[in-house]
């Protein structure tokens, strides 16, 4: 028995380009999906996979994610006064009793790898998650906690994959693995290869649970693709001492960082909605005409 992962960390310093110009002043983590920011969503996903301390990573321009997260009297008054007992449960146990939060500003966004080992100092030495809220997963159980079970039978870092159309490898950390008794065994991984130096269509996607080991391999992981301190490059030093685990999860997955993505998970999020999915669902059809 290994000891659960406490530790969920959400790099949410980047600045969101793609999602311009919604994505000026408000983090592109707290656009919604339905009715709740993605932020949130990975906060639940991380809950659920047992962790109870929450590292943000946070820049310029995400104020809101703090004040999401922190709880507000003045509104949980005036929701209690006018009688709306679901909305003002909808706000209140957003982060529940015995879950903290801290935040951590990463001074310069010089990528993911340098966000992740901006978390050292919270997360200290025993493997912790990394969430991606971007890539939102609808799985059941959800996906960190589908690895938080892989990983206790073998104690060792675990990768979400999945495979992707071969001719978009150059969007994604791609790896190689070999079968083991424990699963698909990490034996490389390349940042954003090019269809023809792919080794496989096998793609990270932004779900990680991480031995602390990372951090020193982190510290010495120079700036590669795109100028950035890369998660993945870390990973790859990772393999020269260590296992390292592809998990094909399961679950469907939205890439919320493109517009595609995003407008796909709203349409999925919103079928499945309680309130307004059969509504939609007849409006959709109406306007396809079928
Ligand atoms: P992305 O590559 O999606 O970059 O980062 P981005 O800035 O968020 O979005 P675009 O490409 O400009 O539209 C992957 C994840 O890493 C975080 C992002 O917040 C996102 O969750 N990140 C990236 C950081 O926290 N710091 C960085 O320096 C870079």
């Amino acid at each position: 028995m290994h000891a659960p992962v406490r530790s969920a960390v959400f790099p949410v310093a980047g600045r969101g380009t793609r999602f311009l110009p919604a994505t000026k002043a408000i983090p592109k983590e707290m656009l919604p999906i339905v009715d709740k920011p993605l932020i949130q969503y990975a906060v639940e996903e991380a809950i659920s996979a047992g962790a109870t301390k929450l590292v943000f990573v946070t820049g310029s321009s995400k104020r809101a994610i703090e004040d999401h997260f922190d709880t507000d009297p003045e509104l949980e008054r005036a929701l209690e006064e006018s009688g709306k007992a679901e909305l003002l449960e909808s706000i209140k146990d957003v982060v529940p009793k015995g879950v903290s939060c801290i935040y951590i500003r990463q001074g310069e966004p010089l990528g993911l790898g340098h966000a992740v080992l901006c978390a050292r100092p919270a997360v200290g030495d025993e493997p912790f998650f990394v969430h991606l809220a971007d890539d939102l997963i609808a799985g059941e159980p959800s996906c960190l906690k589908q690895m938080a079970d892989d990983y206790q039978n073998h104690g060792a870092s675990v990768v979400a994959v999945e495979e992707v159309p071969h001719e978009t490898t150059s969007s994604y950390g791609i790896v190689a693995v070999e079968a083991s008794d424990n699963g698909q065994r990490m034996t490389k991984i390349v940042e954003k290869p090019k269809p023809e130096d792919a080794p496989s269509n096998l793609a990270v996607v932004g779900r990680y649970l991480l031995a602390p080991q990372i951090f020193d391999k982190l510290e010495n992981t120079g700036r590669g693709a795109g100028g950035e301190i890369q998660l993945t490059d870390a990973i790859a030093d990772l393999l020269d001492d260590a296992d390292v685990y592809a998990y094909p999860f399961s679950g469907d997955r939205y890439d919320c960082g493109n517009k595609l993505g995003y407008l796909q998970a709203t349409v999925a999020y919103g079928l499945a909605n309680d309130e307004v999915g059969d509504l939609f669902e007849e409006y959709l059809r109406s306007k396809l005409g079928s």
